[in-house]
């Protein structure tokens, strides 16, 4: 079954338009990793998703449209978002910053499974966020998304500024997301390495198009490829 279904999406700022008709699907369970250089369109498409931009063409979800909703209707219906960047509340607790990614007040179930899944975030839960390192505060916004029990999780970049030890932690537990619940997720990625490991099917965008697409275990010359330009 479908979960997502992205068809011939165009996606604005003011005039300037950035993606030119981009089409993809994320299937229940699976893992879609979108590939792609700096300024190609990649956080746009997560933010098509999310209702952050404006957009042409079709987005469903659970084959329905997503048109008209707002960004927090369609987190309802069960995308989850750990955007660039993190954004995370710095002055909060690691535990202040996840509850403000579950819908209720009642949320003990969902801090348990994050902290199951990230044994170093419950060591920190009473820290406040912006004395931990990046890959700690990484860590913290997949679970921040994860509050909220989505169906879809959408990744931007969580490789971003990590170092390599890091990174296999970050890794670890996004295997475990996969491996272990029925989350399925899209990623967006310049790490080739982390996306080719974690993905099932990997689409290439550049310059707001996708040139390429197929299973992840084809797409081992990539690194070479699209990165060097
Ligand atoms: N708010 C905005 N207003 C106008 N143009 C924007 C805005 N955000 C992004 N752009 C432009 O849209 C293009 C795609 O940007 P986007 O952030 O989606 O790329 P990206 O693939 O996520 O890049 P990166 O890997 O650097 O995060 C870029 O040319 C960028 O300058
Ligand atoms: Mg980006």
């Amino acid at each position: 079954m479908k979960l997502l279904e992205v068809e011939g999406l165009k996606a604005y700022y003011g005039r300037a338009r950035i993606l030119h008709g981009v089409s993809l699907h994320v299937d229940e369970g699976e893992t879609l990793a979108v590939l792609g250089p700096n300024g190609a369109g990649k956080t746009t498409l997560l933010n098509s998703i999310c209702g952050l931009v404006t957009t042409e063409g079709e987005i469903k979800f659970k084959g329905q449209p997503l048109d008209g909703l707002k960004t927090h209707e369609r987190i309802r219906k069960g995308i989850g978002i750990c955007p660039e960047g993190r954004k995370l509340f710095p002055n909060m607790t690691v535990e202040d910053n996840l509850k403000l990614g579950a819908p209720s007040e009642d949320c003990e179930d969902e801090l348990r499974l994050i902290y199951d899944l990230f044994p170093r975030i419950k060591e920190l839960k009473n820290q406040i966020v912006k004395n931990m390192s990046g890959g700690e505060q990484q860590m913290v916004a997949i679970g921040r998304a994860l509050m909220a029990r989505p169906k879809l999780l959408l990744l931007d970049e969580p490789s971003m500024g990590l170092a390599p030890i890091v990174l296999g932690k970050i890794r670890e537990a996004l295997m475990r997301i996969k491996n272990e619940t029925d989350i399925s997720i899209l990623l967006v990625e310049q790490n080739v390495h982390l996306a080719l490991e974690l993905a099932d099917r990997v689409s290439v965008l550049v310059k707001g198009e996708i040139v390429r697409e197929g299973e992840a275990k084809s797409m081992t010359d990539l690194e070479k490829h699209y990165f060097e330009i």
